[in-house]
């Protein structure tokens, strides 16, 4: 359906507040593997997305740094992806309008995470809240981007995205946008509360024990992974045994992502062994993987202003490829370009 189009990968994270271990398996650490496929990769930290709900200004700008920190310090390399912050480069805000336009009231509606969001009050989210995946379908679509790594929880809005294209395509009678594959793949594609384990692992639990921030240092890893709520039973062999057990299945999938296993393997290691020895060893993990992490990201937070470059320079690199294919698509709708 892509043949058209070159390969390109798009992803992008909202500025909203701390990371977790859900982002960095979920999506970070996919970013960077993916970055060594030879496929040109564009990473984006979408601020415009993040004020769909009220940010305190200072907060906003201190978290858009965060998450550019975090990029790189789980692998991204802005010489070799694309990584900029979205307002930098309004090819994004302009394609989500048109967009507004392709889009149905009622696809927006049906979206689980508006829902979620705007809560019983939903008359007073703001209009960008309901618009959202407008701006999300823009982000993608903006670029051709014909494949985006996300976590599971982002399926719907990436649904969404393929309606956009399929309907502006059929609508203008071209072959104009891709028809954008989404990546949900590995053992954490939906990383569970440690709290939980019928909750998504998410920076906005109220419990700052359900979850391991990207910034947790090693005590606070070991110490959430040793509190985490888990039964009494000792571990099958296979993850068919652990249908029935969502926190034991949700430690499982965390091992299986930091070690780069499949469950399978973690659970064939520690068959009959109950939580008392498990634990211990996810803890060395993930403080083996993530305490590098949260420290380059310290030391990347030591300087915004070489942040503040970065994400410019990678904005410049977005708009060089986002503002033709803006142009095309006015083109196409019958918009009069005609400045000099
Ligand atoms: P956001 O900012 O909520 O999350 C960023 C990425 O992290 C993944 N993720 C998880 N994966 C596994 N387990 C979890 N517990 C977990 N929590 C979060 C998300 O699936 C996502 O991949 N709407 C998007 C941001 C966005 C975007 C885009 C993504 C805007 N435009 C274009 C891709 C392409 C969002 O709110 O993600």
């Amino acid at each position: 359906m892509n043949k058209t189009h070159t390969p390109r990968i798009f992803s992008g994270i909202q500025p909203s507040g701390g990371l977790t271990l859900g982002n960095y398996l979920g999506a970070l650490k996919r970013f960077a593997a993916l970055q060594e496929t030879g496929i040109e990769t564009i990473y984006c930290v979408v601020d415009l997305h993040a004020i769909t709900v009220w940010q305190q200004p200072e907060k906003l700008r201190q978290q858009t740094r965060e998450a550019a920190a975090a990029f790189m310090a789980a692998g991204v390399d802005p010489a070799r992806s694309v990584l900029f912050n979205q307002s930098q480069v309004s090819a994004h805000a302009e394609m989500a309008w048109l967009f507004n336009t392709v889009a149905r009231v009622g696809w927006m509606y049906r979206m689980t995470q508006f829902k979620d969001k705007a809560g019983k009050n939903s008359e007073n989210a703001s209009l960008g809240l309901l618009a959202y995946p407008a701006l999300m379908a823009a982000d993608i679509l903006t670029y051709h981007a014909t494949a985006v790594p996300v976590g599971d929880d982002q399926k719907q809005h990436l649904e969404l995205t393929r309606d956009v294209a399929t309907k502006f395509n059929h609508d203008y009678g071209v072959e104009f946008f891709p028809i954008t594959e989404p990546l949900i793949e590995g053992a954490a594609t939906r990383v569970m509360s440690l709290r939980d384990g019928s909750k998504k692992m998410s920076k906005s639990d109220p419990s700052d024990a359900s979850r391991i921030n990207l910034t947790d240092d090693a005590d606070a890893i070991a110490q959430k992974i040793r509190k985490a709520r888990t039964d009494a039973d000792p571990l099958p062999g296979s993850m068919d045994g652990l249908k029935d057990r969502p926190e034991a299945r949700n430690l499982v999938n965390i091992y299986a992502a930091l070690s780069d296993e499949t469950p399978d393997q973690v659970l064939a290691r520690f068959e009959g062994q109950g939580f008392g020895a498990f634990k211990p060893a996810l803890a060395d993990v993930a403080v083996e993987v993530m305490a590098p992490i949260a420290k380059r990201m310290t030391e990347y937070m030591a300087d915004p202003a070489e942040i503040d470059r970065i994400l410019g320079n990678g904005a410049d690199r977005a708009d060089a490829i986002a503002t033709p294919i803006l142009n095309r698509t006015k083109d196409i709708i019958g918009l009069i370009r005609s400045r000099g």
